[in-house]
């Protein structure tokens, strides 16, 4: 929750959520010193993690993606160049909760919580992003310069996304624990100060034509089309080059079985939102539980998501990872507490819940909390 002045989180969503750009000072006074440099360094040395090396020279900038190895992140140097990693929160729990913090918006619109560590004069240069963004200032001071431009014309053959002018605008400077929320399309370009690190929240919305296409996908894989076209006592074709109109009526009519509802959109939208990222690997318990010492487990110690686990409910089901489980009424409780808050108190669980989460358990989906 924000501590800003008086603004409340309904308060920001009726003004600023997509409309509005919004500097909060001290909004997350907590975020400060949350994540270090190591911890992020370390990240960028994996394989299974998203990252980038920006690094400027004058007007030249140059992009290396990553893994890095610990000598060339130690051998970086004092000056002009930002570490960008992706999905953060998918490996710290610290950065787990910060995007909790969020929770005023539907998780089904988080993206995911960037890192970008920088030294002096680093930055990725002026820019728009097509998403909203919380950039939460976690170390150090950096330079934002925001303006509300129409002209988003990019620079053409930079390796990467360059606004090619930028307006006055506005100018803030962050330190540890600021916030500043900018909407989709804003023109920003953020210069470190000293060396910091900037945490960004970001948030998605379906993109219409991905969104028809994987939806076309979806009604691929449930299609029953009936039968194949035959023509069985049909007559000499006199024009063999002309499509036969009952081929085209046929066709229709298979189309036509196509339809869908609500009921079919929240399922397909469920498990499309609920995909994790590309990568993304789970760890199944190496000895898992048996369903009835798991259900004991599970009624002394709580549950709780595993960090990478996407859990969307709806519709009467649970979409967790891209999967699709159906809720028995008695299983519907506990199963929207956990997708709410990622984690369930100890408690009895009804037996349509244990089916359903001993069976994540087994996956790695989810896990029994620390006693
Ligand atoms: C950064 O923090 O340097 C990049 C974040 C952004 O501008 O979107
Ligand atoms: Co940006």
């Amino acid at each position: 929750m924000f501590t800003a002045g008086d603004l409340s989180w309904d308060d920001f969503l009726r003004r600023h959520w997509q409309r509005t750009l919004w500097f909060g000072p001290g909004a997350l006074a907590t975020a400060a010193g949350s994540v270090s440099r190591e911890e992020l360094f370390a990240l960028a040395q994996r394989g299974d993690v998203e990252s980038r090396l920006i690094r400027r020279d004058g007007r030249r900038w140059s992009v290396a993606h990553g893994p890095f190895t610990a000598r060339q992140l130690a051998r970086l140097p004092p000056r002009n160049w930002t570490l960008l990693i992706n999905g953060i929160e998918l490996h710290l729990p610290a950065m787990r909760a910060l995007a909790e913090r969020f929770r005023a918006l539907p998780y089904a619109r988080h993206d995911d919580v960037m890192a970008s560590v920088a030294a002096p004069g680093g930055g990725v240069g002026p820019h728009f992003d097509s998403y909203d963004v919380f950039l939460v200032q976690a170390a150090g001071r950096r330079r934002w310069h925001v303006s509300r431009q129409r002209d988003l014309a990019l620079v053409e053959s930079a390796p990467l996304k360059l606004l090619r002018r930028m307006e006055k605008g506005v100018k803030h400077t962050v330190k540890p624990g600021d916030v500043l929320y900018l909407p989709p399309r804003v023109a920003h370009d953020g210069v470190a100060i000293d060396a910091c690190i900037t945490l960004s929240v970001g948030f998605r919305a379906p993109v219409p034509a991905e969104l028809a296409m994987r939806f076309l996908d979806f009604l691929h894989e449930r299609f029953e089309g009936g039968a194949r076209y035959a023509d069985a006592g049909r007559r000499h074709a006199r024009h063999p080059g002309r499509l036969p109109p009952e081929m085209v009526t046929h066709a229709e009519q298979v189309l036509a079985r196509l339809r869908w509802g609500p009921a079919a959109v929240t399922a397909f939208l469920g498990a499309y939102l609920s995909e994790p990222k590309p990568h993304t690997v789970f760890s199944p318990p190496v000895r898992p539980l048996a369903r009835a010492a798991f259900a004991r487990a599970a009624a002394q110690r709580g549950l709780a998501l595993d960090l990478k686990s996407r859990l969307l409910t709806g519709a009467g089901r649970a979409f967790m990872n891209g999967e699709t489980a159906r809720l028995p009424a008695p299983a519907r409780k506990s199963v929207q507490a956990l997708a709410d808050n990622r984690a369930l108190p100890p408690q009895r669980l009804a037996a349509a819940a244990v089916d359903v989460l001993h069976g994540w358990y087994r996956e790695g989906y989810v896990t029994l909390r620390d006693r």
